[in-house]
Order: C-alpha cells, then sequence, then structure tokens
C-alpha cells in the first residue's frame, strides 16, 4: 500500500462514521480474509550492543491476526525484538519483511512503516502537556497535514512547470482533499468515538498527570489504534500497574484479540496469555528457545529452562 492510500483509509468519512456510531469493532474488518497470510518474517535476526549480543538469530513469522504472547527471563531480549520490528532499533544482521517489504531497504519508508504499528509501553509514554483528546488526535492530524503539504508542493512546481508546456501538455493539479480544519474534526470525531468506546470520553479535555495508571494505559491504547495499525504490539504493558488496575488494560487487549487485531504481547501475566494468545513464545539466551499453542505451552513445557521459568512464575 503506498503512503497515500495508508493515509487515505486512515482518514476516510466511511471509518470516521463507522467508529462514530459506537457500536463497530475496534478495528476495521476483513483482516479476517487475510489470515494465514504472514504479516511480518522475522529472519535470522541479530542485534547486539557493543560486544553484548542480545539477539542471536531469531526466526519468526507473524500471520494476520495472531496473538502472540511472548515471555522470557528479564535481559532475554524480548524489549528489543519489539524495537527492532517497529525500526526503534536497526538489526545488527538478519531481516525483518512487513508484507513483504524488507525493511533494510531504503525505498521502504519507516514513518509509513510505523503507522501501520501500534506501540503501547510499559510507561505510557503519553504527552503530558497535551489533554487526551489532543494524545489521540496527534499523529492522524500530523500525518494528513503533511500529506496535504506535499500535495501542495507538487502543484507548486507542477503550475510552475505547466507555464511552459503547451496547452493540452499541461499536468493537472493534484486535489488536495480534505481542509485543515475538515481533518481536525474528523480526528477529534473519531477520538471521541474510540473514547467512548472505553467509557473515557468524560476525559477528552483532561491531561494526563490527572487519570489512573490505567486510564494512561487504556488511552495510550487507544491513541495506537487511531493509526489504524495493522498489527499492536504491547511492551509488558501492565508492569506498572498498581495491580486494581491490570484487569482494566486486559481487559481492554481481550476486546482487540476478540475484534482480530494481530497482536505481539510480552508480558508476565501467565492467564492472561493462555487465555488469550494462539501461540506462546519463549525467549531466552537470545532466541526463541521453545514456542506452542498455550495449552501445550504451560502443561508440557519441553526443555528444563522453561519448566524452571515457569514454575517461578505460576
Ligand atoms: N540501547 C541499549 N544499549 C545497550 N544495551 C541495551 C540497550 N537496550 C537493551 N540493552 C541490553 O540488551 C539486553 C536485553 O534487553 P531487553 O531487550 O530490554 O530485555 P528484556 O526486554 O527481555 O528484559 C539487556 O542486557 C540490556 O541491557
Ligand atoms: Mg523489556
Amino acid at each position: 500500500m503506498t503512503q497515500e492510500n495508508n493515509i487515505d483509509a486512515a482518514l476516510s468519512t466511511e471509518n470516521a462514521s463507522a467508529f462514530k456510531s459506537g457500536q463497530e469493532d475496534f478495528i476495521q474488518q476483513g483482516a479476517s480474509d487475510k489470515s494465514d497470510e504472514v504479516l511480518i518474517a522475522v529472519k535470522d535476526l541479530k542485534k547486539s550492543f557493543g560486544d553484548n549480543e542480545v539477539l542471536k538469530g531469531i526466526n519468526l513469522n507473524i500471520k494476520n491476526g495472531e496473538k502472540i504472547a511472548v515471555i522470557g527471563p528479564s535481559g532475554c531480549g524480548k524489549s528489543t525484538l519489539l524495537r527492532c520490528i517497529n525500526c526503534m532499533e536497526d538489526p545488527s544482521s538478519g531481516s525483518i519483511f512487513f508484507e513483504g517489504e524488507d525493511l533494510a531497504d531504503m525505498k521502504v519508508d519507516i514513518n509509513v512503516h510505523r503507522q501501520k504499528i501500534g506501540m503501547v509501553f510499559q510507561q505510557f509514554n503519553l504527552f503530558n502537556n497535551l489533554t487526551v483528546l489532543q494524545n489521540i488526535m496527534l499523529a492522524p492530524v500530523v500525518i494528513a497535514k503533511k500529506k496535504r503539504n506535499k500535495n501542495k508542493r507538487i502543484n507548486f512546481f507542477r503550475s510552475i512547470a505547466n507555464l511552459f508546456r503547451k496547452k493540452d501538455n499541461r499536468k493537472p493539479l493534484v486535489p488536495l482533499g480534505k481542509s485543515i480544519a475538515e481533518i481536525k474534526a474528523e480526528a477529534s470525531s473519531r477520538a471521541h468515538a474510540l473514547l467512548t468506546r472505553i467509557g473515557l470520553d468524560d476525559k477528552a479535555d483532561a491531561y494526563p498527570a490527572t487519570l489512573s495508571g490505567g486510564q494512561k494505559q487504556r488511552i495510550a491504547i487507544v491513541r495506537a489504534l487511531a493509526m489504524e495499525p495493522k498489527v499492536m504490539l504491547f511492551d509488558e504493558p501492565t508492569s506498572a500497574l498498581d495491580p486494581e488496575m491490570v484487569g482494566e488494560v486486559l481487559d481492554l487487549m481481550k476486546k482487540l484479540a476478540d475484534d482480530g487485531m494481530t497482536m505481539v504481547i510480552v508480558t508476565h501475566e501467565m492467564g492472561f496469555a493462555r487465555e488469550v494468545a494462539t501461540r506462546v513464545l519463549f525467549m531466552d539466551g537470545g532466541v526463541i528457545a521453545e514456542e506452542n499453542t498455550p495449552d501445550k505451552f504451560f502443561t508440557a513445557p519441553a526443555s528444563p529452562r522453561l519448566k524452571d521459568f515457569l514454575s517461578k512464575v505460576l
């Protein structure tokens, strides 16, 4: 998909109105008929920080609609793997393909790639100087404005070039699309619709500092959803929460899973992994040491390392 298509999809009135109704799923339907298609392919991924080789050859295919739970001891490289997939770290060697495109390929626009990936961190990472609504609207508005400005630039150069072209040879100007006011109005109505879905629309004008940890994390999740990502990566999304707030965040993630979202979840919540994941991976020593369906993973771990790990966390 080109950048234009992606942005058009993100901002189409059709999608905005679907969210307005408040009856629809969090994500667009249609992903399901692509199930079994590999969305992300990680091939022999290695990553070192100085002499410290953290990822020692990760191979992983993530299919549309899969919910993959990643567990493993602290420091084994779980966050580094997610950060490589989201282009926040460059692999030392190996490749990552997203919808068949090699991310290392210079032709792949990293920003366009990132729009397709929602990432949720342990520490929420909301902008504290912006209201809840502004947090959710920010990225979609910035992207739509960029597209508009790009079209303006194209038109500027085209109109100059057209001065030197014969009348029947002139290139038409690109439609600018929505006005800035329309872009903002759509992003705002979509943000309100998402907030309504999670029962937090009354917090639209509040600042993050006034919210509980659970509310912040749910808002961080819908902020990522506002970009209509194809996959959501969660890096220990409940680890920083007080125990009584873990449930509300896991419930939202469950809803997303039920809606068909493709998800990769680094978590210590074994009950959640068992219930929601379609596949569980055990990372240890920089590799995927074991993987299985949740049932087999937890009831019949094969390696002594996983048995030992589970005996400590279950
Ligand atoms: N930016 C970095 N610079 C140097 N070392 C790093 C960096 N990020 C992670 N590491 C190291 O990589 C190892 C794996 O880290 P991480 O991926 O965060 O593990 P996990 O998420 O499984 O706890 C750790 O030893 C950590 O210190
Ligand atoms: Mg980590």
